[in-house]
């Protein structure tokens, strides 16, 4: 099983390193190749995804990345931002289908900002279409404007294809759990999501044993605070799905919680923690390797078929919160606070 390391800027490094180590731990035969992305590709080679790096990402049966951005390259021309990285090997690599898992383990209740009867319990998926939408939409830039001044554009779209493409993931993995698929648009004001709603209704009827509802995404935000245990799946497009998987994420606790897959039609996937590059804490040993791992864990699940190792990680992480190991992001009084390389230790420990 060979494994594309991308560990990417700020904290990705540290979680990335933990997380192979504890993996390491697992009795699998593991080839690891790390590669440089994000900041790191632009500063090994003058380019955020690096060509070695894409073809090593196109070779490996599965990637492991951890984070791209960080301020000093705020400045660059759009194609040279870190963040490219990750959009260039989603599109490269057509990795349409982001599964982004919001699970709160009971010991974590009290670590979120919402009451603990509200998040107790609660387990939801958000199914985010990847490689589509305003994010890749052309045309797109910044123009000289009429009325002097310039002005920027970006372009929202959907094709029919792409649309039932996401949906059947969504139905899909709404059959392996509660049966519901919210299907989350803005059909009341844009084009692209009345063809969004069109296409999600039709695919329902294909699916009549799951149970189809739609929403407008400023509802569902709401909704997602104010009573998220109405949701098992949300199906939703790429600007709506990483603005409410951000959201979503602190029901848990915290973003640092969070893992995600996103897969091909061949289910070959990169797996990532929904986080950031947190430059602000990076180096300093204290960032939360959970997501990693648990990245780790949909990893091993989805594109390695190793079910029951996904499961002993799974599992191992459990124990460790039960335990009363936190890093600082989910650290309430009574438990106890650790590094970044404690923690991952800890999980290795109850493998
Ligand atoms: C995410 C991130 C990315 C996105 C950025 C880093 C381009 O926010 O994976 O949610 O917007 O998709
Ligand atoms: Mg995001």
């Amino acid at each position: 099983m060979k494994i594309a390391v991308l560990p990417g800027d700020g904290i990705g490094k540290e979680i990335v390193a933990e997380t192979i180590g504890v993996l390491a731990r697992l009795e699998l035969k593991f080839e690891f190749e790390e590669a440089p992305v994000g900041g790191a590709g632009y500063e090994a080679s003058g380019h955020p995804l690096p060509e070695k790096t894409l073809a090593l990402a196109k070779q490996a049966d599965a990637i492991l990345f951890g984070a791209v951005g960080d301020p000093r390259y705020d400045a660059l021309e759009s194609a040279k931002r870190p963040e490219q990285a990750i959009l260039g090997l989603r599109k490269a690599l057509a990795l349409f289908a982001n599964l982004r898992p919001a699970r709160v383990y009971e010991e974590l209740a009290a670590a979120s900002t919402l009451r603990p009867e509200i998040v107790a319990g609660l387990d939801i998926l958000i199914v985010r279409e990847l490689t589509g939408d305003i994010y890749f939409g052309e045309p797109k830039g910044i123009r000289p404007h009429a009325s002097g001044g310039r002005e920027g554009f970006d372009t929202m779209r959907y094709s029919e294809a792409e649309i039932r493409r996401i949906a059947g993931v969504g139905f899909e993995a709404a059959r392996k759990r509660g049966k519901k698929v919210c299907s989350v648009d803005k059909a009341n004001v844009l084009e692209t999501s009345r063809l969004w709603r069109e296409v999600m209704t039709a695919e329902g009827e294909k699916n009549p044993d799951i149970e189809l509802s739609h929403m407008y995404v400023d509802n569902c935000a709401m909704q997602l605070v104010r009573n998220p245990k109405q949701f098992d799946v949300i199906v939703t497009g790429n600007l709506f799905g990483d603005i409410l998987s951000d959201e979503a994420s602190m029901l848990t606790g915290s973003i640092g919680m969070l893992p995600s897959a996103s897969l091909d039609a061949n289910n070959k996937g990169l797996y990532e923690p929904i986080h950031g590059s947190a430059p602000d804490i990076a180096g300093k040993g204290v960032a939360n390797p959970l997501a990693t791992i648990l990245s780790a864990a949909l990893m091993l699940r989805y594109s390695l078929h190793q079910g029951a190792a996904a499961e002993r990680l799974e599992r191992a992480v459990k124990l460790t919160l039960r335990d009363g190991y936190r890093t600082a992001d989910i650290y309430t009084a009574g438990t106890r606070k650790v590094s970044t390389a404690a923690m991952a230790d800890a999980v290795a420990e109850r493998l």
